[in-house]
């Protein structure tokens, strides 16, 4: 077997810090793996310059050769994106990581599909601002939102009328062919979990949502076996605070995921609990939900549970191996369940003791290298 190239894109702030506890983690589930050579895991590691950090250093956020390892590679991790806001700025509007690297990665891969878990086991509970009555057994949302379209895509004008006013107009747009595929992936990602979708919208203001429940309803009559209940997004807010147990599985456009994942991250504790996998037709890239936290860059703390939690994605979802994706899981709980914690975790009266990055990559190897073996 040849091996499997995997790009990855450290990006900015704690991007590396955190991508190193996610290399050793994949250069386990290589060695985990090839023992056998009819189905012998080779993996190919190549690093690529992405985001502001290419900026300085190559002139562009997304450049050619990062372009062409993407396209070369079978999946691609990749750590957050971006500066704080001073840094920013000092960027060209268009050059900037988001708009200039992050966009364009997941529009020239087409990752429609972006699995957000959202997910704190029982015992895990305190590390949850909500009430424990409120979690009860634990947290398990698979948020769904649609990637590639809606706003951040949509037309984009600005300029200054005749009475001298600067103007600006955004548009959310979307086709019944956009929807209808995100509206797929997320009835058959109910039907495997509980059989019940919650479809996020804001159809009593905005006609994209009246289409988008439109469609939904016409993919869901495929669906006979999955029950379809509309929330408007302002309540599912809400509703996320007050009783997050209601939800399942949870889709929605582009614009409404990137604001209740983070809420979401909120629930569980720490942005730092919020993995993702971006799925397109032809190839997948993974990567934390939240920032590049730069706030705490290069200090060692920052919790790389997201960054692992992403690997195990990609173990499951790019190399078929879901019993390792497994193990990595419960890797990681189990050094919670050994006391520790990294510092967005830690909380005050705790005995909980607080580790860095590293050190919690170190615990989750030796957790996973003692897992049982692939058959
Ligand atoms: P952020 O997600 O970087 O940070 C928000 C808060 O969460 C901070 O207090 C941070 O310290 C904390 N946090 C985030 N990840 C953590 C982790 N793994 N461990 C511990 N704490 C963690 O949001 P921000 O500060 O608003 O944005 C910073 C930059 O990141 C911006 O430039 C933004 O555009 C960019 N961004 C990139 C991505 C991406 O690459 N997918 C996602 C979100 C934001
Ligand atoms: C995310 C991020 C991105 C988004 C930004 C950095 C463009 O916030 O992945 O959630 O808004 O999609
Ligand atoms: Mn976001």
């Amino acid at each position: 077997m040849s091996a499997f190239t995997i790009a990855l894109l450290d990006g900015d702030g704690i991007g590396p810090e955190i991508m190193s506890e996610a290399v050793k983690i994949l250069r386990l589930a290589e060695s985990r793996n090839s023992g056998n050579s009819s189905n012998c895991l080779e993996l190919e590691l190549q690093h690529g310059a992405f985001g502001a950090s290419a900026w300085f250093c190559h002139g562009d956020p997304f450049p050619e050769a990062t372009r062409e390892l993407c396209d070369r590679a079978g999946a691609i991790l990749k750590g957050p994106i971006g500066l704080d806001h001073e840094r920013t700025e000092q960027i060209p509007v268009d050059m900037r990581p988001e708009r200039g690297a992050l966009l364009p990665l997941r529009q020239r891969f087409d990752t429609f599909a972006n699995f957000r878990p959202v997910r704190l086991a029982g015992g895990l509970r305190h590390f949850s601002p909500l009430k424990p009555a409120v979690i009860g057994a634990g947290i398990d949302i698979m948020l769904i939102r649609e990637l590639v379209g809606g706003l951040y895509f949509g037309a984009k004008e600005t300029g200054r009328r005749a009475d001298g006013r600067r103007y600006v107009r955004e548009s959310l747009e979307y086709d019944d062919a956009q929807i209808e595929r995100i509206a797929r992936v997320a009835f058959e990602t109910a039907r495997s979990r509980k059989g019940v979708l919650h479809n996020i919208h804001k159809s009593n203001v905005l006609k994209s949502s009246v289409l988008w429940n439109e469609v939904l309803g016409e993919v869901g009559r495929e669906f006979a076996d999955v029950e379809l209940r509309h929330v408007l997004v302002d309540a599912a807010a809400t509703y996320l605070c007050l009783d997050p147990g209601q939800f399942d599985v949870m889709v929605m456009e582009n614009m409404f995921g990137d604001i209740l994942s983070d809420q979401a991250g909120g629930i569980l504790g720490s942005l730092g609990l919020m993995p993702s996998a971006c799925l397109g037709p032809d190839k997948a890239y993974y990567e934390p939900s939240h920032g590049s936290a730069p706030d705490i860059a290069g200090r060692n703390v920052a919790n790389p549970y997201s960054m692992i939690g992403s690997v195990a994605m990609l173990l499951e979802q790019s190399l078929g191996l879901k019993a390792e994706a497994d193990h990595v899981w419960r890797a990681m709980r189990a050094v919670f369940d050994q006391g520790y914690v990294t510092a967005d975790l830690a909380r005050q009266g705790s005995k909980a003791r607080t580790i860095g990055t590293s050190a919690f990559g170190d615990l989750v190897a030796e957790h996973y290298a003692t897992a049982p073996g692939p058959a």
